[in-house]
């Protein structure tokens, strides 16, 4: 697919086929992911693919935080990937302190393109995502098992798509852009 393509037509998805994504179809879409940039290199992003029933209810029921919408999404959708990130190293200097004024700021940023390169590179699979942003991280940490030392940066349900929703309306960039020079 062409990239720009790509950027454009990636829908987040909510409803999937319930069908299963094979072990190597995730396998390339993680692997895409590591090609993003970090900081200084230091790759801290983690993912673990749930794809157990019952933990995937857990994080339903227990850990949406209420938010029916992703109660729904999780539940409908065959996989989900637990983005966390190691702590204490995007942005930080060997001695532990921060190497800028804007703190632990980096380690979400260097998820965020990971999880959106991820996304991407799973929509050229024929796969649907969304990233999901509301849930109660220490529920999901302890229900996930996530190691000591690792954040949650979010959640990304992952699976082929059973829905084609429309794009929702995008800023025109003379609105948003400003040049000096
Ligand atoms: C950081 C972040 C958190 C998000 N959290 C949620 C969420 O909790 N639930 C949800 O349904 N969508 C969530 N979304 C998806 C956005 O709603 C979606 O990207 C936006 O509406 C634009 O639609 P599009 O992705 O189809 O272009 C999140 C997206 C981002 C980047």
């Amino acid at each position: 697919m062409d990239f720009l393509a790509c950027v454009q037509t990636r829908r987040s998805i909510r409803k999937y086929k319930q069908e299963p994504v094979p072990n190597g179809v995730i396998e390339r879409v993680i692997s895409a992911a590591t090609f993003s940039p970090s900081w200084k290199n230091a790759q801290t992003a983690r993912y673990v693919v749930v794809r157990d029933a019952d933990l995937k209810n857990e994080l339903a029921e227990k850990c949406s935080m209420g938010f029916e919408f992703n109660k729904n999404t999780i539940k409908n959708a065959p996989a989900i990937v637990l983005l966390t990130t190691v702590s204490s190293r995007s942005g930080y200097e060997r001695d532990g302190s921060f190497s800028t004024s804007k703190g632990t700021h980096w380690e979400s940023f260097d998820a965020g393109i990971a999880a959106q390169t991820l996304c991407l590179a799973a929509h050229a699979e024929g796969l649907g995502t969304v990233i999901l942003g509301i849930f109660d991280e220490d529920k999901v940490v302890k229900a996930a098992n996530i190691p000591e030392g690792e954040k949650l940066s979010a959640m990304i349900a992952i699976g082929y798509p059973g829905e084609a929703p429309n794009m929702p309306k995008r800023k025109a960039p003379q609105d948003i852009t400003k040049y000096i020079g």
